[in-house]
C-alpha cells in the first residue's frame, strides 16, 4: 500500500504549497483512492508533482463535512469522470464554527454540488469490498478535543454543537495489515479505537489521521494534559501512527515525547510505504 500526501498543513519541502486540509493518495492492490479532498483545488497541483494521475482514481471518500476535507469536490469532478464519492448522509448538513469577534462562519460542503449522481450517501456503516469498509456512529467522548465546542450544526433552523454524526472513518484491509485512517477524528480518536475495539474488528496495525487537537478558529493547541493521556493511551496500544492536519505541530510534539517510534508525520508531498 503507497499512501501519497497530497494535502495537509505543513509540506516536506518549499516545492509542495500546503493548506488547512487533508488530501491522501492510497494506492492498494485493488484500489487507487483518495481520502479527503482538501480545502481547494490545491490537490491537483501536487498530484502532478507526485506523479499521481487523478483520472485513474477510482473511488474517494469525503471523511466529514467541513470544507477543509471535502473543499476541492468541484475540482475533483472536473478531474475525473468515473470514481464514486462516498460521504456519510449529514455531510451536506449545515456546518459552522465559531470565528474572532463573536460570529460564526459557515464551513460546511458547497450545498451547489447537489444532486450528483457519483455521490453515494453512507448510513451507519457499509462494507464497500474486501479491502474497503466505513464506519460512523461513534458513542464515546472520553478524551475528546475541547476545540470542538467551537464548532456547530443547525438543526430545525438553530444553531446547536455539532455532534458529528456526519464524520465517517475508513478501514483498509491487505495482506495482514489492517489500516484505519480518520479525517479529523473529531468523535476522539481513543473513542473511535474503542469502537473499532468493542465492534471486535480484528487488531489495527496502523493509523493514519488528524486528531483534532489544534483549534483553527482560536488558534490554541489543546491542553497538554489531554494531549498527553491520548498520547499515553495510543503508546498502549498495538497500532503505529501517522499524524497530520487538524493535530497540530506542539501536540505532534508532545505525543512524539511519549509515543516515540510508534508515531510520525505526514506532511505534504510525503510518500508512506505500508
Ligand atoms: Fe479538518
Ligand atoms: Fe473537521
Amino acid at each position: 500500500m503507497i499512501i501519497k500526501t497530497l494535502v495537509e498543513n505543513t509540506s516536506t519541502s518549499e516545492e509542495f504549497n500546503s493548506e488547512h486540509g487533508l488530501c491522501l493518495h492510497i494506492e492498494t492492490k485493488k484500489h487507487k483512492l483518495l481520502f479527503d479532498l482538501g480545502a481547494s483545488a490545491l490537490f491537483v497541483e501536487n498530484a502532478k508533482k507526485m506523479n499521481v494521475d487523478l483520472s485513474k482514481v477510482d473511488l474517494v471518500v469525503i471523511s466529514h463535512g467541513h470544507y477543509d476535507h471535502g473543499g476541492g469536490l468541484k475540482a475533483f469532478l472536473n478531474v475525473n469522470s468515473k470514481a464514486k464519492i462516498y460521504l456519510n448522509q449529514k455531510a451536506f448538513d449545515k456546518h459552522y464554527a465559531n470565528i474572532r469577534g463573536g460570529d460564526k462562519a459557515y464551513i460546511g460542503l458547497d450545498e451547489g454540488l447537489l444532486p450528483n449522481e457519483r455521490f453515494i450517501f453512507v448510513d451507519d456503516n457499509i462494507i464497500i469490498d474486501d479491502e474497503l469498509e466505513l464506519f460512523s456512529s461513534i458513542k464515546g467522548r472520553r478524551l475528546a478535543s475541547l476545540g470542538n465546542q467551537d464548532l456547530f450544526m443547525e438543526l430545525s433552523s438553530s444553531m446547536v454543537q455539532d455532534d458529528f454524526a456526519h464524520e465517517q472513518n475508513l478501514i483498509i484491509k491487505e495482506d495482514s495489515k489492517t489500516l484505519l485512517v480518520a479525517g479529523c477524528a473529531h468523535n476522539g480518536i481513543v473513542n473511535i479505537i474503542d469502537h473499532l475495539n468493542i465492534a471486535n474488528n480484528g487488531s489495527i496495525s496502523h493509523v493514519i489521521g488528524g486528531f483534532h487537537l489544534y483549534n483553527r478558529a482560536a488558534n490554541t493547541c489543546e491542553d497538554p494534559l489531554l494531549v498527553s493521556q491520548i498520547g499515553e493511551y495510543l503508546k498502549n496500544t498495538d497500532s503505529k501512527y501517522y499524524t497530520c492536519h487538524c493535530t497540530g505541530i506542539e501536540p505532534y510534539k508532545k505525543m512524539k515525547e511519549i509515543m516515540g517510534e510508534k508515531i510520525q508525520y505526514l506532511a505534504t508531498g510525503s510518500q508512506l510505504i505500508l
